[in-house]
């Protein structure tokens, strides 16, 4: 068998997709949680995980350093996909992209009367194509994280995020306004790798697609 490199990120994705690599026989032989390991061994000699950003998930993939990897379909958006075969929803690590600004902005009246707002997220593509469809014209303002405080200090009139529980706009006085996409993860598969070592990914994809019933 293929030797075989597996890119996750630290956090929801690696505990979520963890099921998924015991449907298929695989154990992690560190929590990388606790380990500062990036490149952590499991039970099966030739499989391997890699610890990486989530937004670099897609890329370690494109380029072949991994074969496989899990990624969400918000980083797959902002990535585009290039050279990636993504072949299943893993349903995990759900939650939703939305639109938020602070409880006592009229979001409504601002959209009704072609007010020209100011957005700070991370996903540009996603909200890109969000306001066109819209027919909004926003100025967009790329961050990296902490997204919520950018209304709370008047860089920006919203924000576009992942919301899952709901917590973090509560505790920063935003509310969500609209719902742009749900959001889930996905296994993302190198094309070329998947051709060049299709006995030893095509076992691991059918156990993943079985235990997607089952997780
Ligand atoms: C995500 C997201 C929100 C938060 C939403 O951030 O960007 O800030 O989680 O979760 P909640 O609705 O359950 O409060 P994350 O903690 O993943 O960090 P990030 O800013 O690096 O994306």
């Amino acid at each position: 068998m293929a030797n075989i490199t597996i890119a996750l990120s630290k956090g929801r994705i690696f505990e979520d997709t963890a099921p998924f690599l015991k449907a298929a026989g695989i154990v992690a032989q560190d929590d990388p949680d606790t380990s500062r390991k990036l490149i952590i061994a499991t039970n099966n000699p030739k499989v391997r995980l890699i610890m990486v950003r989530a937004s670099d998930v897609p890329t370690y993939v494109q380029y072949g350093a991994a074969d496989l990897g899990v990624a969400g379909k918000d980083v797959m958006l902002e990535h585009g996909g290039m050279g990636l075969y993504q072949p299943l929803d893993l349903q995990i690590a759900r939650c939703r992209m939305m639109v938020a600004v602070p409880e006592d902005f009229d979001y409504e009246s601002a959209v009704f009367q072609g007010a020209r707002l100011r957005v700070a997220t991370k996903y540009l593509k996603t909200a890109r194509d969000h306001f066109a469809d819209k027919g909004m014209h926003v100025d967009l303002i790329k961050l990296y994280g902490s997204m919520e405080l950018a209304p709370l200090v008047g860089l920006a009139d919203a924000i576009v995020d992942l919301v899952s529980s709901g917590n973090t706009l509560k505790a920063n006085q935003l509310k969500a306004v609209e719902e742009i996409m749900t959001i889930s993860a996905r296994l993302i598969i190198n094309q070329a790798a998947l051709k060049l070592k299709r006995e030893a990914i095509q076992p691991l994809l059918e156990a993943f697609k079985t235990a997607i019933k089952t997780v």
